[in-house]
């Protein structure tokens, strides 16, 4: 049994796709819980916000659930060819809110699952956070699911990276 943290980093067809990844891993009997970026509101990282006590958000309940988890699947929208704001704000917040080597050992090999509901197929976001997350450390697994308009998230794909991800 695993526990995994599926964090989406929108409210809308990505955060539908983070709770079948969630049903899924939870049907194969793993632990799954979903943190939506967009609901936590985080204000935008700034180094004089996170320098000021009174502007620098609380993020301790994110910070345990992805120090709890064997394993995150991140799913995010394509946004101009990259990253979208929460995320990249989510993770300047992380890295500043605690010390380097708290913030080394929460994302030193991490095993990582990458997934995208985007406009077009979402192959930039993809590529994106993949060096992102394995910048900071992640193991970040070879298969992706990517979805779009046109294109349907595909279950086998899932189910393959709860798999491999849960190992
Ligand atoms: C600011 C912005 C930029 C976008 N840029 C892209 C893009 O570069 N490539 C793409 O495929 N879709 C792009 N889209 C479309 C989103 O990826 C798509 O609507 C996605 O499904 C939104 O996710 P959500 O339903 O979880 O909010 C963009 C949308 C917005 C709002």
């Amino acid at each position: 049994m695993a526990r995994f943290l599926m964090i989406t980093a929108t409210s809308g067809t990505n955060r539908e796709l983070a709770d079948i990844f969630a049903s899924t891993a939870i049907a194969k009997g793993h632990d799954a819980n979903v943190v939506d970026l967009v609901e936590m509101d985080l204000p935008m990282f700034t180094v004089a916000r996170s320098e000021d006590p009174e502007e620098t958000p609380d993020i301790s309940a994110l910070v345990s659930a992805m120090s709890q988890a064997d394993a995150w699947v991140v799913i995010a929208p394509e946004y101009n060819g990259s990253i979208p704001p929460t995320l990249n704000n989510a993770l300047a917040w992380l890295s500043t809110t605690m010390d380097w080597q708290s913030f080394r050992a929460l994302c030193t090999g991490k095993p990582v699952g990458l997934a995208t509901h985007s406009g077009g197929g979402g192959a930039h976001v993809i590529m994106a956070m993949r060096q992102q997350f394995s910048y900071i450390g992640a193991d970040v697994i070879g298969r992706a699911c990517m979805s779009g308009r046109d294109k349907e998230a595909n279950p086998e794909t899932i189910d393959a990276m709860i798999d491999n991800l849960a190992r």
